[in-house]
């Protein structure tokens, strides 16, 4: 029997949702035959791409470009929306002049580089931790949410539609009991089943004032870290939710109100599978472009060739002569003329920007805007 206590107002608006429960839900409920069949598809998918991933001779290729657009996608889900040209821009530009959404962004990314730090270098993740990579993202230190009245509404009818526990003490039992499953070795249920359960754990305690998506989605990452389930952090079901965001709301909303997994948790392991699947194609073509592009500089260019400059043109994708300088240790003259050689064989483009000249790796550009 599912116990549904809901009050509700004279309006017949939801008022309070059930109380929430403490993890883990009864094991029968989250691991149907539907769910495993749905668990084994993601976990093969997720399986390909730590090993394509472990092909690519520089890592720090993948994560940066992945990176970005996680938290492009991420932040697009909070209507902070930027284009790809004006985030690597922002980051590349010694600039003030970087728009607020821009700037929100670049706190994203920052926020995922430093929750990746704290599970590599300590091996599990605390609250404090969250606090910190939430603090990071938002760039304020209001923290846990202390004062009663947060309620979550529907974008477009206005309409409350659930009420998250509003103590502060009870709050942090949650997150408290929520970090515990989080980081637990679990060698009976899935871990992409438990993935599921704690994202929508962690929402439903909506522990923030605000960030409290942008957060839970981080955590996701680490936790498949965490669990060895892929090493750096590049697979993000972000670009999904965006696509498929009514449902995404409707599914976690229904979870609360009839506290039944099903739904949910298939929805999620869809996301994770089809999410690896174009993650895979991703990486393949960036693979192959690299080649290629090793190939063009050796054939036309090569007096200038090293393979530590077409690979920081893949790191960099909006490049310029200082990363040049730094990369290979040569004066700024010569690095100047390698960006040049490489526009005139085409494989750059150059664009002045607050008086800067950067070099655009076009091809890459263009995979990395697919999503
Ligand atoms: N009915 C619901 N039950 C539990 N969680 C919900 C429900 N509806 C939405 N959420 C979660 O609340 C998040 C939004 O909360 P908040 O505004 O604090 O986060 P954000 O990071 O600022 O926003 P966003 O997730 O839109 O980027 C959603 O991403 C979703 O995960
Ligand atoms: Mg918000």
């Amino acid at each position: 029997m599912v116990h549904i206590n809901i009050i509700w107002d004279y309006m017949g608006h939801v008022l309070q949702n059930s109380q929430l429960k403490f993890l883990p839900p009864e094991q029968s409920k989250v691991e149907t035959i539907e769910i495993l069949r749905y668990a084994n598809k993601a976990s093969t998918a997720l399986a390909e791409l730590k090993g394509i991933a472990q092909s690519i001779p520089h890592q720090s290729i993948l994560i940066n470009a992945i990176v970005l657009q996680e938290s492009k996608d991420s932040s697009e889900i909070e209507n902070i929306i930027t284009t790809q040209d004006e985030l690597y821009k922002a980051l590349t530009v010694n600039s003030s002049k970087i728009t607020p959404e821009a700037k929100e962004v670049v706190n994203y990314r920052k926020a995922i580089f430093l929750g990746y730090e704290f599970i590599k270098n300590q091996g599990f993740l605390s609250v404090n931790n969250i606090i910190s990579i939430q603090q990071e993202l938002v760039d304020n230190t209001a923290g846990i949410r202390s004062i009663p009245g947060t309620v979550l509404k529907n974008d477009k009818t206005n309409e409350v539609v659930y009420i998250p526990p509003q103590n502060k003490p009870e709050i942090l039992d949650l997150l408290s009991n929520f970090i515990t499953y989080y980081n637990q070795n679990d060698k009976d249920l899935s871990p992409l089943i438990k993935l599921a359960i704690l994202h929508y754990q962690f929402e439903s305690i909506h522990p923030f004032y605000d960030g409290n998506g942008r957060t839970g989605r981080i955590l996701n990452i680490l936790y498949l870290i965490l669990n060895g389930l892929i090493d750096i952090p590049i697979l993000y079901l972000s670009s999904y939710i965006v696509l498929n965001k009514t449902e995404y709301y409707r599914l976690l909303n229904q979870t609360n109100i009839t506290g039944g997994w099903h739904e949910w948790i298939i929805y999620m392991l869809n996301a994770i599978e089809i999410t690896s699947r174009n993650t895979i194609q991703k990486i393949n073509s960036i693979k192959e472009l690299l080649m290629t592009t090793i190939e063009k500089v050796k054939q036309n260019a090569p007096k200038i060739y090293s393979k530590e400059l077409v690979e920081l043109l893949f790191e960099q994708p909006y490049s310029k002569i200082d990363f040049v300088v730094k990369r290979l240790l040569v004066e700024r003259k010569a690095a100047s003329r390698y960006l040049k050689e490489l526009e005139k064989i085409g494989i750059l483009k150059s664009q002045v920007v607050s008086r800067e000249t950067l070099y655009l790796n076009i091809e890459l550009i263009e995979i990395l805007k697919k999503t």
